[in-house]
């Protein structure tokens, strides 16, 4: 599976980590009817990120939910040795793993393991690292997702370095890449954002933290 399948053009992913865990499915399914069709779902270990936050026993009870609608579920892994998790994921109803530059030991073999369990690729890069590094690496996978904050936590604000970092990574990737960028994303700087040559937004408390969560992402699609 790779992302290039599932992109329509710029895409808002709402992730997740921002949703009202007690009433997950019915907030995905208003998305959905918005026009959402790709989702944004953190799992962090407590060791490469402080919190542990959600996994494949919750993606299972949604993924069905946002499969039947044509929807993808985009997992960015924000842990130490992701393969350990590929396959989970993948049994759960993962359609792509993001993992970490930053634990990344060989890119390309990784990137090979998670497409023999049939999932998309992406590879993340924290604040501290240098585009240059993610871009010199990228070529085994579909998107490199450029963090504007630290991992961890929904909520925080963004880093405006981002945008200088999203262009050093669009001067160095082939077209056809695709750029995600993922922390503090709202209706402040996503025009910016695909100025810069970011086409995936991922989008958390900028739609869940709004009372009305289908036009909070109908607002951020209309500025991409
Ligand atoms: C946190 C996650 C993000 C988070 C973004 O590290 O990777 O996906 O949910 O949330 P906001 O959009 O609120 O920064
Ligand atoms: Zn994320």
């Amino acid at each position: 599976m790779s992302w290039d399948e599932w992109v329509r053009g710029p895409e808002v992913e709402p992730s997740l980590y921002a949703a009202d865990f007690s009433r997950l499915g019915e907030q995905i399914e208003t998305l959905l009817e918005a026009g959402a069709r790709i989702f944004h779902f953190d799992v962090g270990d407590g060791h490469f990120v402080p919190p542990v936050t959600v996994g494949p026993i919750v993606l299972q009870w949604i993924s069905p939910i946002v499969h039947r609608a044509g929807g993808r579920l985009d997992c960015h892994l924000m842990v130490e040795q992701p393969e350990r998790h590929f396959e989970a994921i993948a049994k759960a109803g993962g359609d792509g793993v993001t993992f970490h530059y930053e634990v990344a030991e060989d890119v390309g073999a990784l990137a090979a393991e998670a497409r023999g369990h049939g999932l998309a690729v992406g590879l993340a890069f924290n604040p501290q690292t240098d585009p240059e590094q993610a871009a010199e690496v990228a070529e085994p996978v579909d998107l490199v997702l450029c963090m504007s904050i630290n991992p961890g936590y929904s909520g925080q604000t963004f880093m405006p370095e981002a945008f200088g970092r999203i262009e050093r990574l669009r001067d160095r990737l082939p077209e056809g890449k695709h750029i995600q960028v993922d922390g503090g994303v709202g209706r402040d700087n996503v025009p910016r954002l695909r100025a810069a040559g970011a086409d995936l937004l991922v989008a958390g408390t900028s739609i869940f933290g709004q009372p009305d969560i289908a036009a909070a992402y109908r607002e951020l699609v209309a500025l991409t």
